[in-house]
């Protein structure tokens, strides 16, 4: 009996045990453990095969985690401005799911041009939620390659041509994708400047133009964004891949800046196994475009870093070394995001995100000219003519990877009209003919655009119904189809296509109240410019496109928009045209505008724009006074590296209506060493005022500010001197300024 009992109390003992070994979580799975060790618990565990499985794709979008261990997959979605829909399991074409469709957000020119940092943070936070609830870990954007041409097709989808500007907007973006468990995946880097030989073309610069030009806006996202992934570009850079380029990854990315995060592949941007092992590439995708059914069978195991990384190792060809810090990141990234359990739920098509849209969209739209108060359209105007394609026809299908498939989108004539019921007749005259088609991936618009009648007929029908509109708003530009804005592309000029510049034309001799408005993600040429009352930049504005735009228009909402780049008016007046330099490039290309990029060109070489770096208009007036500084001699403080420096001033609404003013500060360095940017932009504040009303506002100056990249030691120098401040409301509209020398 007594043996009995000991048995049976040997025998519960043990499974109470096995209950409480069963019970306890392995240290990986444990959301409450330090990061790092769950990544090391998680690595310990893994065979060869699953760490070579977790650095690839299984899919189109996806990566395959570690089933046996209930590691998750990670699944990635485009784009930078709204969630694309569901595609088929290998293909770009869409699955025709019917619960995918969501709110288009304005392009990325158009959040740069807001200069509103809140802006930034609320489009990150509200695109963010769309991705979290679609159930996506990493978000492939946003895209921050720097405006060198107005050719470039996917300018679009990037904030501008100044470093500052796009480093201070991509911050906020990023961390408010990231807040909602969300990976943001910065891209392309880097150098990544043209579209139609993006896979082939090899750049070289100097240095300097590297650090001061191209990288700032890359460096800010992953140190002050905290961005969890970067995507490596299609191009060279340097003679090697920039998706393994040992520089660009190890030396720059993980060595200088100490990212943690993972270097994913642009989809088929890899090009070999040894390079992609050493070179800083941690996940692979799109090798196999169509993976499965055009690929071997498995083509999935023929990825650059699949089967033949495996057979390297297995030869002892290569270590594992590499192989586990790739592993690290990879797990680092899925417990961020995928097996993040205090992520939040995130929504979808949220009237919240509509709002978020529209008050981008309204930000961004930038009023260009406006002649004798020629908006807002007079309240007591009665018959409104609408002429132009792009005042119907949707922007959101087409332009490459960022297309999406829209819950609605409200066209300008839509929103017009909608604004105007009951006020005004709106009526609309189609122009020209531009680009008719509306598919892309199987997302259709089912928009009939035909029109057979000849240029000269839809010119002539536009000009008689002019004469008797009060006011008359032509909206055209770009379009997102080839060689109109998208990827791929390039454009082939900087001006206008369809014979757009003679509607214009026909419609300034026949109106006093023109207003021209451009959707477009790039600067066109203006040649009848002196003939126009009003121009309004209005971008890819997505879902909210029409009502922004009408809100603009009818002067509900003051413009607040600034150009985020230099509109010129021939291409040969940007530097990365001029001199005989070409573009685009099959092959070698060596940035001979170095870094005069953008305004910096044009005061350089005074050249004077069409409209400035920073420009833009509102309906009321702005007064600047008292510019003040902390001291005419600021010191660096040789243990913080820091200066002590302030820069106030007041800013007044001397108008009659409540408004935004971009307040921008420039740097000039008086004399240096090196041949030096007239000026640059260090600083920016969007301040409301009521009519009346002023505030002071206040920059902090850094050394960064003052600092060039000096090549002959390989990092940033201020030189002691002097340097002035200039505070304007444009790079061309400068206010105030004063000097202060560096002791
Ligand atoms: C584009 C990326 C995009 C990826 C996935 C590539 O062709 O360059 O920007 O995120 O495709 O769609």
């Amino acid at each position: 009996m007594k043996r009995l009992l000991i048995t049976l109390g040997v025998a519960l003992l043990s499974l109470s045990t096995t209950a409480i070994a069963q019970d306890a979580k392995p240290i990986y799975l444990d959301p409450n453990a330090p990061i790092e060790e769950r990544i090391e618990d998680a690595l310990a565990r893994m065979t060869l095969r699953e760490k070579i499985a977790i650095i690839h794709a299984q899919s189109k979008f996806s990566s395959p985690g570690v089933p046996r261990l209930g590691i998750s997959e990670l699944w990635c979605t485009d784009g930078p401005h709204g969630i694309r829909p569901e595609v088929l399991w290998d293909e770009w074409e869409q699955a025709r799911w019917t619960n995918d469709s969501c709110i288009a957000y304005p392009a990325l020119t158009c959040l740069a041009a807001t200069w509103n940092r809140d802006c930034a943070e609320l489009y990150g936070a509200s695109i963010g939620e769309e991705a979290r609830y679609r159930e996506k870990d990493v978000l492939l954007g946003p895209g921050v390659n720097i405006y060198r041409s107005p050719l470039c097709g996917r300018n679009f989808e990037y904030m501008g041509e100044d470093p500052y500007l796009a480093a201070e907007m991509v911050v906020p973006y990023v961390k408010g994708v990231q807040r909602q468990g969300v990976a943001a995946c910065v891209k392309h880097y880097a150098l990544n400047n043209e579209e139609l030989h993006r896979h082939t073309v090899d750049v070289d610069l100097s240095d300097r133009t590297l650090y001061e030009i191209y990288l700032p806006a890359f460096k800010a996202a992953v140190i002050k964004g905290q961005a969890w992934s970067i995507m490596g570009s299609y191009n060279k850079y340097r003679g090697s891949y920039a998706c393994h380029n040992d520089r660009l990854l190890n030396k720059i990315l993980k060595g200088e800046w100490q990212f943690d995060g993972v270097v994913i592949s642009d989809w088929g941007g890899t090009h070999s196994t040894e390079e992609a092992i050493k070179n800083g590439l941690d996940l692979e995708f799109g090798s196999w475009t169509d993976g499965l059914r055009e690929g071997a069978s498995n083509a999935y195991d023929l990825y650059y870093m699949a089967q033949p990384y495996l057979e390297l190792i297995e030869q002892g060809k290569v270590g594992t070394e590499e192989l586990d810090d790739k592993v690290r990141r990879v797990l680092r990234l899925t417990f961020r995001t995928a097996m993040n359990n205090n992520k939040p739920y995130g929504a979808m098509c949220s009237e919240a995100h509509s709002e978020a849209a529209r008050r981008i969209a309204e930000e961004g739209i930038v009023l260009l000219k406006n002649e004798n108060n020629n908006l807002p359209i007079a309240t007591d105007a009665k018959r409104i003519l609408v002429v132009g394609e792009n005042a119907i026809k949707m922007m959101t299908v087409g332009g490459g990877s960022s297309s999406l498939k829209v819950k609605y989108e409200c066209s300008p004539l839509d929103g017009i009209r909608r604004q105007y019921e009951g006020r005004a007749e709106v009526v609309y005259a189609r122009g020209y003919v531009g680009d008719v088609t509306g598919d892309y991936n199987g997302v259709v618009t089912g928009q009939n655009l035909n029109d057979d009648r000849s240029a000269e007929e839809l010119i002539a029908e536009a000009v008689a119904m002019a004469k008797d509109a009060d006011h008359v708003i032509f909206i055209g530009g770009l379009n997102k189809s080839e060689q109109q804005d998208c990827e791929g592309a390039d454009r082939l000029g900087i001006e206008l296509s369809y014979g757009q510049d003679n509607v214009i034309e026909a419609l300034a001799e026949a109106t006093d109240n023109l207003t021209v408005a451009f959707v477009s993600g790039n600067a066109v040429a203006m040649p009848w410019i002196d003939k126009v009352e009003s121009v309004v930049q209005v971008w890819y504005l997505g879902s909210e496109s029409g009502n922004a735009l009408a809100n603009i228009l009818s002067g509900e909402v003051n413009p607040s928009g600034k150009l985020p780049f230099t509109f010129g008016r021939r291409l040969s007046d940007y530097q990365s045209h001029a001199n005989g330099a070409t573009f685009p490039n099959p092959g070698k290309v060596y940035y001979t505008d170095d870094i005069f990029v953008g305004y910096r060109g044009f005061e350089k070489f005074k050249i004077k724009p069409l409209f400035a770096f920073g420009h833009g208009l509102s309906y009321t007036t702005f007064e600047y006074s008292d510019l003040r500084l902390l001291t005419l001699n600021p010191e660096i403080d040789e243990a913080t590296g820091t200066i002590n420096q302030q820069v106030t001033l007041t800013v007044k609404n001397s108008g009659n209506r409540l408004g935004k003013e971009v307040v921008q500060l420039y740097i000039s360095d008086c004399k240096a060493s090196v041949v030096r940017p007239v000026k640059e932009l260090k600083g920016f504040e969007k301040v409301e005022l009521n009519p009346g009303e002023s505030k002071d506002i206040t920059f902090t100056i850094s050394t960064e500010d003052l600092s060039f990249y000096d090549e002959t030691i390989g990092d940033w120098k201020a030189e002691r001197g002097k340097f002035e401040v200039l505070v304007g409301a444009s790079s061309a509209d400068i206010r105030l300024r004063a000097k202060f020398e560096l002791k």
